[in-house]
Formats: structure tokens, C-alpha cells, sequence
């Protein structure tokens, strides 16, 4: 065995994500609470964006602040070494979350148990879906009235594309709600209504026709949970730790994240069963966890909450070998090598000085503009991590300098703003003019604030009307379909910042028009085909 397969092996890293208010933050901080990482709850702040209190720009600041902290959620549980990476659930940073998905090894959904699926949910489980990302769901909640568990399930197959397999399931529900059998362990556990007490009320149910049963929970229920199990194992595969892994089979646990109940359960199974660092394609080969040499890619690009400090804060996830402090690695883009003095782990809501860390770990690297999103370093192999691709903004508008003295800053402002992924750049082939693409339109005020708070430049926006951003792949680029269709359509060519030709198609109807007249071009709704 090599030295560090023992520490890949004791590393689970996972993203939780869900639809605003199902309940993510509350159970992010039940699992720290287990892990003793945190001593009370309320202890880990929401990040989300809450409407009508402040202007939504101070609001944002407020969630980026907060959004430092809770990046990356490190802690131990029965030996086990825990990386929760940070989702945002708002809309409008969908594609932060996209990018800290490429990070994980496996996902925990949660869904709200009277809502069911919904919008946010089936985004995020279709991008984790096409990735094969491991996933369990936690349908959160219980003490409320909702849908009931089989109407869930089906609702989760249906609308997500999955194939569930209960391993636990609920007794009674809201008022009602009694319990939860636990499948996978094969014991009831009480609802007591308290959250400090559930732990001691597991009872072990070997078989579910035992008499104990209803002494516990009463006949009427007892019955119901017996009929109802016998139906769900007979309807439902079997559990299957390789399915799982594949993306092809999705366990289910039912709880409340609020009382603390059911997640104990979900915690323990998911060390059991969720997947130590995967292996990751890259440009030329796939990498494993345990080869010697050290691999690893920026996910995540944080800016100072201090203006007067332009330092960032670049996120590496760990693939393959052991990354030291002062140690000297290559940045495979630019070909520089570089060396860390001083990189951060993350563990709860600290973060502090490592001299080593693992495959799965994330350590934060402190920046000055050297990386972008995507980037990856190695040891001198010269390979890239695929997989970040931009997708099609949603809102385009054109950025102008508002002061002709400070153009230097606005275009380094927009440059490092780009880099984090705030949002996208184009320039449009006739004229030069930049274009800004956004997934939300609350990142246009975030931009013109950070632009003048961090780089002392003021822009103002002006309304361009853009359907889509299309990544053009032309089939033979000298060809004459393809020459004429620059010609024709060159108001509306732009480049992104890496130099790929993008078609800003106006209207659905224009983006099918020309599809039709081009049949030999490609129009791509990502950066990466
Ligand atoms: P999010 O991060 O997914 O957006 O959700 P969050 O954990 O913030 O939870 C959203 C709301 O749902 C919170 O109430 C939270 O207390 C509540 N909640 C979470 N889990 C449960 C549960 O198991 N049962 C019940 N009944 N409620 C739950 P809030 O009023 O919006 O916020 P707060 O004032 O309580 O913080």
C-alpha cells in the first residue's frame, strides 16, 4: 500500500445541494454538530441572498462574506475525514454551483417533503446526472404534513430521472409522524419531538413482525409500516454500493434536518457507502487518486472581502498525490512554476496553515492574479482538467467606461472579475466592444460595485439584445459555407476570453435560421464540445 492511501481512502468529499430553503443549511450544520465541528446550532450562516432587507448589492457582498467561511466545511467523523464543499442555491450563482460540482465525489439532495422537486433541484441533480455523480437524497421535513413517501419517490423518479431505493423510511408524517425505519440498519428510531433526545431512542428491529413493534408504535401504525416496506422492497431495486457508484442508483433517507432526526442515519450510511476520491479525465489521460505525483485544478476563485487587499483566494481540489507547502509545482497554462508558502485547509469555519494535504482535500491558495477558473497545476506533466465549461449566459449588456482616465483599471477589473467567474466576457469581432454575459442579473450591480470599491473604475451598461451565447465549431474553416456565414452574420460574432468564436444569436428564431442555412457549422449552448 502506499504511504498515503490509508489518508484517500478516510476522505469523502461532497457537495449538498437543493432548491432554496428545503433545508441545506440546516443540515450542513446537523453534520457538523456530529462531527463535533461546531458546538451549538446557528453556528453556520446561510448564504443565501434574502430579499427586501438590504439593497440587493450589499446584500450579495453579505453572502460572499459568508460564502468565505462556509466554502469549504471540513471535519472528522469516526475516523473519517469530511469535505463538505459550499452550493449556492440562488438562481443567479447556478453556475458557481455548476463549477464546485466538477470538485466532488458525490452529492446529498435535499428535497422539502411538501414541496417535492423543485426548479433548482432538477437543475442541479441533471448536471450531477450527466457526470455520474454519486447521489443520495434526503427528503427533509418530516414534522410537517406533505406528500406522501411513495408519491415522493415517484415524484423524484419521474422528475429527476433517477432510480430510487429507499433506506430508511418515515412512520407517519407531520402530526403524525412517529418515526422512521431504518432499512439499511435495520432499527426504528422515535420521533421524540426533541432534538437532543433521538439518538437513545434507536430500538433494533431485526425483523419488522415482531410484537415489540407495535408495543412501540401501536398496531394501526405498526401495520401500515409493515405493508408499506413489504410494497417499497418490492417495488423498488435492491441497495447496490456499485450502482450507487455508477450514478445509476440513488438511495433515499426521510428525516428533519431541524430535529436533528434522521440525520445521524444519513451520516453514518454515507461514510459506509459514499465513494473516497474518484479518479478524474484529463486532457490526455485519467488520473488516479494515488499516483505519486501531485495533480490538482482551481474550482473556485475568491476575491478579498478587503478592498484594499486585491488578493484572492484560489480553491484547488486535490486529485492525485500529496501537495507540500513550498514545494515547487507547475501552473499548466502559463508554464510558470510556483510555490505556496502558505496554504490554507479548511476545517468547520477555519482555516488554517497546512504542510500537506490529500487527494479529496481542498486547500485555498492565496493569488494575486496568476489563476483563473479551470487551471490546473502538476508536478511538470503537461496535463489540463476538462470539464469547467461556461455555459450560455442568460442577460447581455455592453460595458462602457464611464471615466476615460482609469481604463487601465476597468479592464484589469473586468479581467480578474472574468477569472473568477463572475461572469463572461465577449468581444465583438467589428467593433471590439466588450459584451458582459451573466446567469443573473443581480451580477451586473455586483460587477459595477466591486469594479469602483476594488479597482477605482466606474462603468456604466448599455441593452443589447442577446438570445444566446452559441460556441461555434466549424466543420472546415475554410470552407465557403463557413466563410460566408462570418460574413453575413459579423455583427453578431464575438470572442470569449479564450479566444472561441461565439455566435450572439438574437432571437430563437435567428439562432434556428441560421442553424438551418449552416448545416455544416456547429452551434454549442457550452464552451466545451
Ligand atoms: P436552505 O439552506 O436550503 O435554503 O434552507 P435552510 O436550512 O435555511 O432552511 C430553510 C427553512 O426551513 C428554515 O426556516 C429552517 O429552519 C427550516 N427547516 C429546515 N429543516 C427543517 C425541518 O426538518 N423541519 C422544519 N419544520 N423546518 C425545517 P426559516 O424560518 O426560513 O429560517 P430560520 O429563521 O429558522 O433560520
Amino acid at each position: 500500500m502506499k504511504n498515503f492511501e490509508k489518508e484517500i481512502n478516510k476522505r469523502r468529499t461532497f457537495g449538498i445541494v437543493s432548491h432554496p430553503d428545503a433545508g441545506k443549511t440546516t443540515l450542513t450544520e446537523k453534520l457538523l454538530l456530529f462531527g463535533g465541528a461546531i458546538q451549538e446550532a446557528g453556528a453556520v450562516k446561510s448564504n443565501k441572498i434574502k430579499k427586501g432587507a438590504t439593497s440587493d448589492f450589499m446584500e450579495i457582498e453579505r453572502q460572499r462574506g459568508i460564502s468565505v467561511a462556509t466554502s469549504v466545511l471540513g471535519f472528522e467523523y469516526k475516523d473519517i475525514k469530511i469535505n463538505i464543499l459550499d452550493t449556492p442555491g440562488h438562481k443567479d450563482f447556478a453556475e458557481d454551483t455548476f463549477r464546485t460540482l466538477t470538485a466532488v465525489d458525490s452529492v446529498i439532495v435535499v428535497v422539502d417533503v411538501a414541496k417535492g422537486v423543485e426548479e433548482q433541484t432538477e437543475k442541479l441533480v441533471e448536471v450531477c446526472r450527466m457526470r455520474n455523480i454519486p447521489m443520495i437524497v434526503f427528503i427533509n421535513k418530516l414534522d410537517r404534513e406533505g406528500k406522501d413517501a411513495f408519491e415522493l419517490l415517484d415524484e423524484i423518479e419521474q422528475k429527476l430521472n433517477l432510480t430510487v431505493t429507499p433506506l430508511s423510511f418515515p412512520i407517519g408524517m407531520g402530526y403524525d409522524f412517529k418515526g422512521i425505519y431504518n432499512i439499511w440498519e435495520k432499527n426504528v428510531n422515535l420521533f421524540t419531538g426533541d432534538p437532543r433526545k433521538d439518538i437513545e431512542d434507536t430500538v433494533e428491529i431485526d425483523d419488522l413482525n415482531t410484537e415489540e413493534l407495535d408495543e412501540l408504535i401501536g398496531s394501526e401504525a405498526a401495520n401500515t409500516l409493515r405493508e408499506e416496506v413489504e410494497l417499497a422492497q418490492g417495488v423498488y431495486p435492491e441497495f447496490n454500493q456499485k450502482a450507487y457508484r455508477e450514478g445509476n442508483l440513488q438511495p433515499v433517507f426521510f428525516g428533519s434536518a431541524l430535529n436533528n432526526f434522521g440525520v445521524r442515519e444519513l451520516l453514518d450510511c454515507f461514510i459506509e457507502i459514499a465513494p473516497t476520491p474518484r479518479p478524474k479525465e484529463s486532457d490526455i489521460r485519467e488520473v488516479k487518486p494515488d499516483e505519486n505525483q501531485f495533480t490538482g485544478f482551481v474550482f473556485k476563485i475568491h476575491a478579498n472581502m478587503d478592498p484594499k487587499h486585491r488578493d484572492r483566494l484560489a480553491f484547488i481540489k486535490i486529485v492525485s498525490g500529496k501537495f507540500e507547502r513550498n514545494k515547487n509545482y507547475l501552473h499548466v497554462r502559463n508554464g510558470k512554476k510556483m510555490k505556496f508558502s502558505s496554504p490554507n485547509a479548511f476545517f468547520a469555519e477555519k482555516k488554517e496553515i497546512v504542510d500537506i494535504s490529500y487527494p479529496g482535500d481542498i486547500v485555498g491558495l492565496h493569488d494575486t492574479g496568476n489563476f483563473k477558473i479551470g487551471d490546473t497545476l502538476t508536478e511538470g506533466e503537461e496535463l489540463q482538467y476538462r470539464g469547467i465549461p461556461s455555459f450560455s449566459p442568460e442577460y447581455f449588456r455592453y460595458i462602457n467606461n464611464a471615466d476615460p482616465m482609469k481604463s487601465k483599471q476597468l479592464s484589469k477589473g473586468i479581467d480578474q472579475l472574468m477569472d473568477e467567474g463572475v461572469a463572461q466576457l465577449f468581444t465583438l469581432e467589428l467593433n471590439g466592444r466588450k459584451v458582459i454575459g451573466t446567469v443573473g442579473a443581480l451580477q451586473f450591480e455586483v460587477i459595477q460595485y466591486r469594479l469602483e470599491h476594488e479597482y477605482g473604475a466606474k462603468c456604466t451598461y448599455e441593452n443589447l439584445n442577446v438570445h444566446k451565447a452559441t460556441w461555434v465549431e466549424a466543420e472546415n474553416e475554410k470552407s465557403e459555407e463557413f466563410k460566408d456565414f462570418k460574413r453575413v452574420k459579423s455583427k453578431f460574432l464575438a470572442k470569449d476570453k479564450q479566444g472561441q468564436l461565439v455566435f450572439l444569436a438574437d432571437s430563437q428564431f435567428s439562432l434556428q435560421m441560421t442553424q438551418d442555412k449552416y448545416p455544416s457549422i456547429k452551434f454549442h449552448f457550452t464552451s466545451e464540445f
